[in-house]
Formats: structure tokens, C-alpha cells, sequence
């Protein structure tokens, strides 16, 4: 153990962005958390501004530090943890982005995507990164910047600009320019790193048109990422741990074994199952992805990514008023005894895993003229469990077995009654840790891990502890209407060409 007991986790979400000061047990000491603006300047497109990102990771690592009556001085490491597959391309001499950041959810490269489909190029990508050629990942954004601000691409071949994903920004900020690195699970998911070599793929960055000279290097999860500039949170701390946000949730639910599978509730859902020392190929259209690297030595996960959970209550609270905190929702979700027939497809950015339709859009089906506020809430609250068990079927049709139990964390886990419903409709346990900060938790291990304050994934898994568990009770029949009922109105949410 050494002297500096406590570490900071940085969390930087879709939504918000968020810093927790955690001790040597791995419990919270102080935090604090801010939601940003989101930008939609076109039909489809998102985007964040890079500059309010630092400005509020570095108030609220402050805030935190604050909040835990810790110095600075006293943390003995930092880990970060991202939204994964945002791009933001930065000049290196400045340090400021050359446009905003393309988020994740932005749509406008499905062309793109799907022309390199066409041209028969899928398997190629999928046989080196484990992903699909869809707009959700990195590259075809990276290569929309370099393609759209004048100049980008002359200056990114002579090596003056830098691309990151959230993790690479922040790093490069927190260091002064220093280091410009990404953790083996981030560049995971930019389609332009092999996942079984652990290495830029040259065919991939040929395909995408994307200049080596941009691209950060990759380090393991637990690594020396470099220490943060003396001024910026009043001493230097050593940054040891680095994941995207899902796989950081893994390592926060304690995931260890093959097979272990834990779904996250944030703006989207994600569902990784643990799959060992294998790059298990889906059949059933989930991803493959790097579930952590440490000491060199990758382990795998088969993920299903939802692109829209709690981001659909925030759509009821922000653009239909019917909310006025997300809180709200279940309690008024819980006023009407049963969904009344009425189903969201929360496809809002398309749909994701296993579906992949980017021209899918959202609906609600089922309305008549009782139907209330209530029952809408409610199938907000319902698509998110539909949605999990599409991903849950998925795995199976991959040779999964029926998980012991699904481990849930995120915001929405902390809602009892979706936890319930959730066991209902996937038709097995639902485990609920103590702490459902997961993702923050986890990137704080893998940082505790690199400064000598935890020894072991062993030590991480001892310290799991469970807050609830929620076993399924609604009766077979029920069950298999309502699963009628989603399938009905997800068919109708999905693109049918005219
Ligand atoms: O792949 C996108 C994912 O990393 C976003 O996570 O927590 O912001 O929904 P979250």
C-alpha cells in the first residue's frame, strides 16, 4: 500500500462528466458531476464541444477533491474513463480542437459507411476490429473531419494535428501536451486497430484514408499514461488507468471470469459478457471487442450496444415536458398497472445491436385515447428491458448459456422497479451492486491497480458487494405477449426501403 491511499476517477460521459475520489476500500470519499450541452446542428449529427468537456473535468476533479477533503497531493493515481468512439481532432501546437467533437451517436457518415459496404468491405473490418461498418465508430467520422475543415487533411499528413478519441484529449490536456496515448480498449473502437495483433492496422487506415502521423499510441488499461500538469489540480498526480467507459464498467462489476456478463444503464446500454482469452466471432451481429489489456495480454468481450437507454428520459423531461426530473419517470410509470399495449422503440439514433439500422427512427405504438402520460413513461422505462433481452437472445444464438445472473449498474439500475421488470423479461436474475458508479469504480481500480493500492483482479473481485437481486416472477405467457407486443413495434420502427 502506498503512502497516497486515495485515487480520482474521471468519468466522462455522453451526458455528463463526472470525478469520484474513491479510498483504499474502494468507497466514494466525495464527487461531483455536471450535465453539458448537447449540439445538433443537423438532422442526425451530434456533437460536443471539447472545450466545455476539459473545462468540466477539471471543475469537477476539483469539486471532488473538495468534496473528499483530499489534496491533490494525497491521490496517488488517476484513472479515466470515456464515451467511447467520439472524435476529436486537435492541432498540436495549440492544443484546440479543429471542430467540434463527433459524437458516438452522430449519423452522418452512414453513407459513407455504407458505400465501403458496398464495395464489399465488411468482412475485412470485422475480421480485423471485430465491429461492423457502421457510423456508431470512430473512423469514418475521423475521416469526415479531415475531409471537411479546409486544410485538415495537408496538416494531419505533416503531423500537426492529432486525433483522439475523449480519453487521448483529456490525457494530452492533463499532461501538457505530453503524451498523446489511448488505452487498447478505446482504440478498439475506432475500426482502424486490429484487435487479435493489438495493433493500427495499415489496410484499415489505407481504407479510411486516415494519415498514421495523427494516431496516438496504444498502452494497456493499467500503464504509465504520464502525471497531470502541477497547476491544474494543485499537484502533479500520475494518471495509471485508462478503459472506455463499458469496459471500465466490466472491471467495476467485478467481471473477471468467462462468461460473466454485466449490462450498464447511461445515455445508452452495453452489454459485455466476459469471453476469456478468445476473440469470439458473433453470428449474431454483436461486437467483439477488447475487453481490458493488461501486462500485454488482451482479454475479449462480445458486446450489444444500445444506443438509447436513459437518453429516452431525458428525451420525455427535455423535449416533451412530461418530467420534470428523470426521477420522475418511475413513479409515474408506476401510476398504471400495466403498458396498456403501448411500446417505445427508442430509436432516436438509429438502432444498434443486433439490429444495425442507422435510418431506423423512434416511435410509439399502441396509443389510444386512454392511453396516458403514465403508460408513455412507462414504455420508456419497458424498451429498455426489451431492448436488453434482444442482446440477451443475441449471445444465446452466439452458444451463450443463460447467465447465473445479469449484473446492472448505471443511473437507471438504481430504479427497483425497472431492475424487477428487467428479471421479468430476460427471464433470469438481475444483480444490482452496492455501488452502481460503476464505470468509475472500475477505471479506479485499473488506476489502483497501476500505483501499487490494489494488488490484484482478485483483491477488485473480493470487494464486489451486492445491494439487491432481483429473481424473475411474472408468468410465462405474460411474458411472451409483451415480447409480441416489442417485437411488433420495433418491426415497424425499423427502415424499410421505399
Ligand atoms: O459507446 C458509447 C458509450 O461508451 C457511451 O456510454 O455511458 O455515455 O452511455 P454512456
Amino acid at each position: 500500500m502506498t503512502a497516497s491511499r486515495y485515487i480520482l476517477a474521471i468519468d466522462q460521459g455522453t451526458t455528463s462528466t463526472r470525478s469520484i475520489v474513491f479510498d483504499a476500500k474502494g468507497d466514494i470519499a466525495g464527487k461531483d458531476q455536471r450535465e453539458f450541452a448537447q449540439s445538433y446542428p443537423d438532422l442526425g449529427w451530434v456533437e460536443h464541444d471539447p472545450e466545455t468537456i476539459w473545462n468540466d473535468v477539471v471543475a469537477t476533479a476539483r469539486a471532488a477533491l473538495a468534496d473528499a477533503g483530499v489534496d491533490a497531493a494525497a491521490v496517488a493515481a488517476i484513472g479515466i474513463a470515456n464515451q467511447r468512439e467520439t472524435v476529436v481532432v486537435w492541432d498540436r501546437r495549440s492544443g484546440r480542437a479543429i471542430h467540434p467533437a463527433i459524437v458516438w451517436q452522430d449519423r452522418r457518415t452512414t453513407e459513407a459507411c455504407e458505400a465501403l459496404r458496398q464495395a464489399g468491405h465488411e468482412p475485412l473490418v470485422q475480421a480485423r476490429t471485430g465491429l461492423r461498418l457502421d457510423p456508431y465508430f470512430s473512423a469514418s467520422k475521423l475521416a469526415w473531419i479531415l475531409d471537411h475543415v479546409p486544410g485538415a487533411r495537408a496538416e494531419a499528413e505533416q503531423g500537426r494535428l492529432a486525433f483522439g478519441t475523449i480519453d487521448s484529449f483529456l490525457l494530452w490536456r492533463l499532461t501538457g501536451g505530453r503524451v498523446h496515448a489511448t488505452d487498447a480498449t478505446n482504440a478498439s473502437r475506432t475500426l482502424l486497430f486490429d484487435i487479435h495483433r493489438q495493433a493500427w492496422d495499415e489496410d484499415l487506415l489505407a481504407l479510411f484514408g486516415i494519415p498514421a502521423a495523427l494516431l496516438p499510441e496504444v498502452r494497456d488499461n493499467c500503464a504509465d499514461f504520464g502525471e497531470t500538469q502541477a497547476e491544474i489540480l494543485g499537484a502533479s498526480v500520475p494518471i495509471r488507468g485508462m478503459a472506455g467507459d463499458q469496459q471500465a464498467a466490466l472491471i467495476g462489476q467485478a467481471c473477471f471470469s468467462q462468461g460473466m456478463i454485466k449490462a450498464t444503464y447511461g445515455t445508452g446500454c452495453f452489454m459485455l459478457m466476459n469471453t476469456g482469452s478468445e476473440a469470439v466471432a458473433s453470428n449474431a451481429r454483436l461486437l467483439t471487442t477488447t475487453a481490458y489489456r493488461l501486462d500485454g495480454k488482451p482479454t475479449y468481450a462480445l458486446e450489444g450496444s444500445i444506443f438509447v437507454a436513459g437518453a429516452a428520459i431525458k428525451w420525455l423531461r427535455d423535449q416533451l415536458g412530461l418530467i420534470v426530473r428523470a426521477s420522475d419517470t418511475s413513479s409515474l410509470a408506476t401510476t398504471v398497472p400495466d403498458g396498456h399495449g403501448v411500446y417505445m422503440v427508442p430509436a432516436f439514433v438509429g438502432l444498434g445491436a443486433p439490429y444495425w439500422d442507422p435510418h431506423a427512427k423512434g416511435l410509439i405504438h399502441g396509443l389510444t385515447l386512454d392511453a396516458s402520460a403514465a403508460h408513455i413513461a412507462r414504455a420508456a422505462l419497458e424498451s429498455v428491458a426489451f431492448q436488453t433481452n434482444d442482446l440477451i437472445e443475441a449471445m444465446f444464438a452466439d452458444g451463450a448459456s443463460r447467465p447465473s445472473a445479469l449484473r446492472v449498474d448505471g443511473g437507471m439500475a438504481a430504479n427497483d422497479w425497472l431492475c424487477a421488470f428487467l428479471s421479468d423479461i430476460i427471464a433470469a436474475p438481475v444483480e444490482r451492486p452496492v455501488n452502481v458508479e460503476t464505470t468509475a469504480l472500475g477505471v479506479a481500480f485499473l488506476a489502483g491497480l497501476g500505483a501499487g493500492v490494489w494488488p490484484s483482479l482478485a483483491a477488485i473481485s473480493e470487494g464486489w458487494r451486492l445491494d439487491g437481486r432481483f429473481e424473475p416472477t411474472m408468468p410465462a405467457d405474460r411474458r411472451a405477449d409483451c415480447l409480441d407486443g416489442w417485437n411488433d413495434a420495433m418491426a415497424r420502427a425499423r427502415y424499410r426501403p421505399a
